[in-house]
């Protein structure tokens, strides 16, 4: 009689934090994913660790005029503004929906012009079933009010991170702004203030001109980058703000290979997201978490988890 072929165990690519567990690090960005809804035909959800909405605000937002856009050499500017649906109408019309996809995990991104809206705005998401955590972003650098206010000055991201915790029935991740001084301080006050873990980074505050017209190519005049141009610099933060923190630290800025996941890890991340990359390839993010099995299976790496804060410096 033949013995059955021994079969050999993959790599473990879980990780977890905040009492939550992936299967995998790879989470879609928020704003570069829709409400998920809109990927489903495209990516296969459930293989992703998560992902996260677009930031959604107490009332429904318009965004900013177009043109909202402009692709740089290896990044892409974007000023839309908030644009979203509001909170109550992501539960009416968008998590019905998500609740009906098996082992997928949805992040909600909260987003306010004052304390009070992101405070109400959680309100509305704690009625919501089937949401793991909530991103809060103090670090939208696109609108007017609120957003990067919170996120660049230490008294405001203190009280508007005390709140949010006050109120939340989930575990909070903070988002943090890279257009700070100290990506370090602002970490450690996220942390001290409640925050579960810290996703970093938003994009840069940026901006491109027409030559010939004079004129901005954005109507905002100034936009957030992101995408490759901004990878080194959000890795930098990443390893700063990690050293900073005893939280769980979520990666993000120009992924858009296994390689860039593994070197976020090493330089602190537990997670990691992915912006940018999924425009120029709806599926990179699916694509990614293949790549990234392959790749740990090359290096024979049998626990991805165990990468984190690995960065040998000599
Ligand atoms: C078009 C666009 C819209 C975005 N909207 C949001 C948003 O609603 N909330 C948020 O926290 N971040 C938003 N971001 C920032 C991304 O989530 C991410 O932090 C940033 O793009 C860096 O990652 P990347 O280089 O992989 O794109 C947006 C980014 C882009 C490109």
């Amino acid at each position: 009689m033949t013995s059955a072929p021994e079969t050999k165990a993959g790599p473990d690519l879980r990780v977890s934090f905040a009492e939550i567990e992936l299967k995998n690090p790879i989470i879609a960005a928020s704003g570069t994913f829709g409400y998920g809804v809109e990927f489903e035909d495209v990516v296969h959800l459930d293989k992703l660790g998560g992902f996260v909405v677009k930031g959604l605000s107490r009332e429904p937002m318009i965004g900013n005029p177009p043109p909202r856009l402009w692709e740089t050499a290896a990044g892409m500017l974007n000023a839309i503004g908030l644009q979203n649906i509001g909170a109550s109408a992501f539960l009416e019309e968008k998590l019905p929906r998500l609740r009906q996809i098996k082992n997928i995990v949805v992040f909600a991104n909260v987003f306010g012009h004052t304390r009070e809206d992101y405070e109400r705005t959680i309100e509305i998401l704690n009625d919501g079933e089937g949401i793991a955590a909530y991103e809060l972003n103090v670090s939208c650098p696109n609108t007017a009010q609120g957003g990067v206010q919170f996120g660049c000055d230490p008294r405001s991201l203190d009280e508007v991170v005390t709140t949010a915790k006050r109120v939340a029935s989930r575990p909070l991740i903070v988002k943090l702004s890279p257009n700070v001084t100290s990506i370090a301080q602002m970490a450690h006050i996220a942390q001290e203030a409640g925050a579960d873990a810290v996703s970093l980074v938003n994009t840069f505050v940026a901006m491109a001109i027409d030559a010939k017209t004079r004129k901005p190519r954005i109507a905002n005049v100034t936009a957030g980058l992101s995408g490759p141009a901004i990878k080194p610099i959000a890795l930098r933060m990443v390893y700063d703000a990690a050293h900073a923190v005893s939280i769980p630290v979520i990666g993000m800025g120009g992924i858009s290979t296994a390689e860039d996941v593994v070197e976020y890890m090493l330089a602190g991340a537990t997670a990691v997201q992915i912006g940018t990359a999924s425009y120029w390839d709806p599926c990179a993010t699916e694509k990614i978490v293949d790549e990234l099995h392959a790749w740990c299976e090359d290096q024979n790496i049998m626990r991805l988890a165990d990468l984190t804060g690995g960065l040998i410096v000599e």
